[in-house]
């Protein structure tokens, strides 16, 4: 089998993950969370994207999306509004996990919507950080 290469793409404020609402999104920064991922999977190729702009997030998955990598991605608050970013996940042939902390179904209305899901591979969410785990999970099985 060749190389698994996995890009993990967060958006806004996800930089602030360990002392953002930890009661929500947990008290683990996410350098943390990419250091055990890289641990457990040591024949995976990671990187690392995050921002909080818009178009720069939608720039990421057009560079990863055409050039075999599986892309994690977790837009945040993009998730909920943005067109562009879905239109991107559209756009590009390679499998795109959604992934998000929170269970965003228990969360206020305007959470329940996103414009990724549609076409997205699946969706992981309320599981915390190891929801990226999961997704990478998810990724070695559409790989096989
Ligand atoms: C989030 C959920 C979003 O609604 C929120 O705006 C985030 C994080 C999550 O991972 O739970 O910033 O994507």
């Amino acid at each position: 089998m060749s190389q698994l290469n996995i890009v993990i793409i967060n958006g806004p404020n996800l930089n602030l993950l360990g002392k953002r609402e930890p009661e929500i999104y947990g008290s683990t920064t996410f350098e943390d969370c990419l250091a055990q991922l890289k641990n457990k999977y040591p024949d995976i190729h990671f990187d690392y994207f995050q921002s909080n702009v818009e178009g720069e997030l939608i720039g990421a998955i057009q560079q990863y999306g055409f050039s075999q990598w599986g892309i994690i991605l977790n837009a945040a608050a993009y998730t909920h509004t943005s067109v562009g970013i879905g239109d991107a996940v559209k756009a590009v042939p390679s499998p795109v996990v959604e992934v998000h902390i929170s269970n965003t179904f228990s969360r206020e209305n305007f959470r329940h919507q996103s414009y990724i899901s549609p076409n997205a591979a699946g969706v992981i969410l309320g599981f915390g950080l190891s929801g990226y785990g999961l997704a990478v999970e998810a990724l070695i099985g559409l790989k096989k």
